[in-house]
């Protein structure tokens, strides 16, 4: 076992489960985690079966019981402790990230500090759990609303960021006194059991050995049993649209709440007299970083007609430079795709974008002579707006260019799609700015001026409109989320007088 794969407790062949211990012997089968960069395997998961399942949501339940009576600083000060942790084990995790899914290992360890700098919000959210009191139109009555603590949340992630988004859910969650059953995703389990192994310390010496709990398995054996789940009040989930929509049907089906984070088709707008190194190098980033498997990824170029050739031109170039490789190593740019099957995907995606009349004017080819087949040349195609394939998220990276006369125009493209997570102007024009982001501009939950579409900070409200579900994870009052309101209005005075000034019997 390499070092930092020892640092983070990882075994040759490791538990799934963790309930308040680890479970020796889950009952779900074993799988294999293949590392893209080589198609070697790191370790082997025994994952968690419908026993193990219910053995863990049961912890979790009990967890709840005690957690929410601490008081929230103190529960800050368990994530202070966590967000101490990872600082520790911040490069060993960023490794450990980038083997497993292939982002390069800058990537790996920002998606480290994202964790880090959740913990540190979260820390200070534990001691701003606001709530508003407003004044009664009665005398001598006191309104006002506190917030309580949920419940256990169930948090499903995806493989592109195997810990940040269990953080964002993790950190704010426990402060506000829920306690966390994390299904990560299948293909990146080794991240999840790291993590794990990162917190439990912290967890038992708190007297809450179960307030992380993890259940890698099946969608069979765990994601449904947990959509269906009373014990879970909330369920937290990242993924496809299609995934996201039987999580909300399921969920809904018994008034359960979810938070959505699903696909996004962000599109960045570049407007005449924009400055074009900025504009290059923020669709480079996120175009072709984490290989076009952000949520946030750049995947629409939208230039305005003057400046569509000279960027278009200078894209090309940069395209040409970017250096493809094992993503542990220093100056790669982009790494492998997650797997063979994203690969074929994308192959397929090109042969159809081809035949609906779109122009493949840099890469897209598989880089066959490279070990474990993950690896690709990212792809330009030039597209006229109304390119059927436009409309869907492939999770890969192919970034289409579309050209318009107009600003009105570039917005209106920009929103004639079924998703709405992330989008980005180019311009020094104020207008425009203000145009992008007025009531009829940006349809998106993230809308950036002279900033690309990928990689928001943690302080804001993270999240998308439309087919992207809805749903806010991280800063701002997204916490609100993980809590329930209660309303109490209390009469002090001798008299008993109703709202609305009705009488009653008088
Ligand atoms: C995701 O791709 O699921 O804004 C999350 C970003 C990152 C998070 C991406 N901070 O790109």
């Amino acid at each position: 076992m390499r070092d930092f794969l020892t640092e983070l407790g990882i075994q040759p062949v490791n538990s799934g489960v963790f309930a308040g211990e680890w479970v020796e012997k889950p009952s779900g089968g074993t799988i294999e985690s293949i590392s893209p960069i080589d198609g070697k395997v790191i370790a082997r998961v025994n994952l968690a079966g419908d026993d193990d399942y219910h053995r863990a949501v049961d912890r979790v339940s009990e967890t709840f019981k005690g957690w929410r009576k601490v008081p929230a600083p103190k529960r800050g000060e368990v994530i202070r402790l966590v967000g101490e942790k990872l600082r520790k084990h911040r490069d060993a995790l960023g490794k450990l990230v980038s083997l497993e899914m292939g982002k390069i290992l800058p990537e790996g360890i920002g998606e480290v500090q994202e964790m880090i700098d959740i913990c540190d919000f979260a820390v200070g959210l534990s001691r701003q759990l606001y709530g508003l009191s407003m004044h009664s139109e009665r005398p001598s009555h006191r309104m006002y609303e506190q917030w309580h603590p949920l419940g256990p949340v169930g948090v499903i992630s995806a493989f592109n960021f195997p810990v940040a988004v269990w953080s964002w859910n993790a950190a704010i969650a426990a402060v506000c006194g829920d306690p966390v059953i994390w299904k990560p995703s299948s293909q990146t389990p080794l991240t999840a059991i790291a993590v794990q192994n990162i917190v439990n310390d912290v967890c038992a010496d708190a007297g809450f050995p179960a307030l992380f709990s993890l259940v890698v398995g099946s969608r069979h054996a765990v994601g449904e049993p947990m959509l269906a789940d009373k014990a879970l009040p909330l369920i937290s989930a990242t993924g496809s649209t299609a995934m996201g929509k039987r999580v909300a049907t399921v969920v809904a089906g018994r008034l359960g709440r979810t938070i959505l984070e699903l696909g996004g088709n962000n599109a960045v707008l570049v407007t005449e007299g924009a400055d074009l190194d900025m504009s290059l190098r923020a669709v480079l980033f996120g175009a072709v970083g984490t290989a076009g498997q952000r949520c946030t990824s750049t995947r629409r170029l939208l230039l305005h007609r003057p400046i569509a050739n000279e960027l278009t031109e200078r894209l090309v170039s940069a395209y040409k430079q970017v250096k493809i490789g094992d993503p542990l190593a220093e100056g790669t740019l982009m790494g492998p795709l997650l797997n063979t099957a994203a690969v074929d995907t994308m192959q397929k995606a090109l042969e159809q974008i081809k035949k609906e009349g779109g122009e493949i004017i840099y890469g897209g080819q598989p880089l066959a002579e490279m070990a474990g087949g993950c690896y690709v040349k990212p792809a330009l195609v030039k597209a006229p707006k109304n390119l059927p394939m436009i409309q869907h998220e492939t999770f890969a990276p192919i970034l289409y260019i579309t050209e318009a006369d107009t600003v009105d125009e570039l917005v209106a493209i920009q929103n004639d799609v079924p998703q709405g997570l992330s989008s980005a102007m180019f311009t020094d024009s104020v207008r425009s700015a203000e145009r992008f982001l007025s009531v009829a501009g940006s349809d998106c939950g993230i809308a950036n001026i002279n900033i690309g579409t990928s990689g928001a900070e943690i302080g804001g409200a993270f999240g998308g409109e439309k087919e992207t579900g809805g749903g806010r994870e991280a800063g701002s009052d997204s916490w609100k989320a993980y809590m329930r309101r209660q309303t109490s209005t209390i009469n002090w005075g001798t008299e008993l007088p109703l709202a609305q000034g009705i009488s009653f019997g008088d």
